[in-house]
């Protein structure tokens, strides 16, 4: 992984791409404005893994450019791909919002670049955006039906 520079031309990015997820579409501008001050930018190459199922969750991303599957363990060696994520898709909220490990791992099926929030800055958000919130518990809920929890 490597960090890359957050200039004008990736706060426009992250603005357009924010704007067409719905959470952050109902966010105003203030919040996403401090939001954008928080973000950092990373470059996953191809097979990199983002996060692992079972550990602690400390970042939410936003997927920039790329494509990640989503994986979860059935046994030892084996996974099942649940999901694929594209750009404008968001994950890593579920353990953020629970405190509760990861339930999935995410890796890159391309090379890939990511927004990353940290968690107290997520913390933050979702504390001072009852739209946000609501919408991004939504998110993990559904997602947490399709894994069967
Ligand atoms: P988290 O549990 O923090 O880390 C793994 C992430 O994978 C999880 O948050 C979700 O963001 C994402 N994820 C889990 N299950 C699904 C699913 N069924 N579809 C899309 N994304 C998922």
């Amino acid at each position: 992984m490597k960090k890359l520079q957050v200039t004008d031309a990736e706060s426009v990015l992250f603005t357009r791409i924010s704007r067409k997820i719905n959470f952050f579409a109902r966010m105003n501008m203030g919040l996403l404005e401090e939001i954008l001050k928080r973000i950092t930018y990373y470059q996953f190459d191809k097979g990199e893994k983002v996060c692992r199922q079972g550990e602690p969750g400390d970042s939410f991303y936003v997927v920039a450019e790329g494509r990640l599957g989503v994986r979860v363990k059935t046994g030892l060696i084996f996974s099942r791909k649940v999901a694929e994520l594209i750009p404008g898709d968001c994950f890593g909220e579920m353990a953020l919002l629970t405190r509760a490990p990861r339930t999935a791992t995410v890796a890159c099926e391309e090379e890939s670049k990511l927004f990353i929030l940290t968690a107290d800055h997520f913390d933050e958000a979702v504390k001072q955006n009852p739209a946000f919130a609501e919408e991004i518990k939504k998110l993990a809920d559904a997602r947490k039906s399709a894994l069967g929890k």
